[in-house]
């Protein structure tokens, strides 16, 4: 779904909130040369990822899905002096290129990129972290959300994208994997005593989807 009113809005909102940025520029424009699909968050996502971290001076960060490292970099620029982000990727390529993304921003240094299915790679990531966003294939959003819960500590953030896709998270009939795996997330949530959480729609360039915020709070 989209609609030019939402685009024509968008752009006008990031004139006045979001300044001309090299990095993040160079990045989109790599990611689309080496051909990986254009689903990184948008700009305002990215800025408001990158203002939560400011806001919770976060030292740790866990994002699962790098896709080309757009969102990564958002993230890893908010990180407090000595801070850490480990991303977590499934496609050698996509890792390559957030790689370069990621050096050429300056924030490379701060990054560990690990290649392989989250799944396999999660039971061996020591917590906790300060910011876990979840940004990967979404049937397998329930088993992020337990390993997420598993590496927080109270006062985790964990985020988690991509919970409307076009609002068919709200249609009980979907056979749609990732809906299924929003839809099944969201019922985790719901008994979930550990966190507080607020789920956001959202429209604009990239469509109609929304994200979910939850605080560890015990
Ligand atoms: N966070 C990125 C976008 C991520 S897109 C940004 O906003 O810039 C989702 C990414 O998850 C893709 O790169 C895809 O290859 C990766 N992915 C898909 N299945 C995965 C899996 N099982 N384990 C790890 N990564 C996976
Ligand atoms: C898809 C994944 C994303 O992370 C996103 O932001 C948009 C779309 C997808 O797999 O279709
Ligand atoms: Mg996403």
């Amino acid at each position: 779904m989209s609609n030019p009113q939402w685009q024509a809005v968008e752009n006008f909102l990031n004139g006045a909130t979001l300044p001309v940025d090299p990095a993040l520029d160079a990045a989109l424009a790599e990611n689309a040369a080496a051909g990986l699909p254009p689903i990184d968050v948008s700009p305002a996502q990215g800025r408001l990822l990158n203002l939560i971290a400011r806001l919770g001076k976060v030292s740790t960060i866990l994002e699962i899905g790098t896709l080309g490292g757009y969102s990564t970099i958002w993230l890893a620029r908010a990180l407090s002096a000595g801070g850490h982000l480990l991303t977590l990727e499934l496609e050698p390529k996509h890792a390559e290129v957030a790689r370069e993304n990621l050096n050429r921003a300056g924030v490379g240094d701060r990054v560990e990129i690990r290649v392989g299915m989250a799944a396999d790679l999660l039971p061996q990531v020591g917590g906790p972290f300060d910011l876990i966003f979840i940004d990967a294939d979404k049937p397998s959003n329930p088993i992020y959300w337990k390993e997420a819960l598993r590496l927080s500590d109270i006062g985790t953030l964990i985020i988690v994208d991509n919970v409307v896709r076009d609002g068919a998270v709200a249609d009980e009939a979907s056979e749609d994997p990732g809906v299924l795996g929003v839809r099944a997330l969201m019922e985790i949530v719901a008994k979930e005593s550990r966190v507080e959480a607020a789920a956001i729609q959202t429209v604009g360039t990239k469509g109609y989807d929304g994200f979910l915020t939850a605080l560890v709070v015990a």
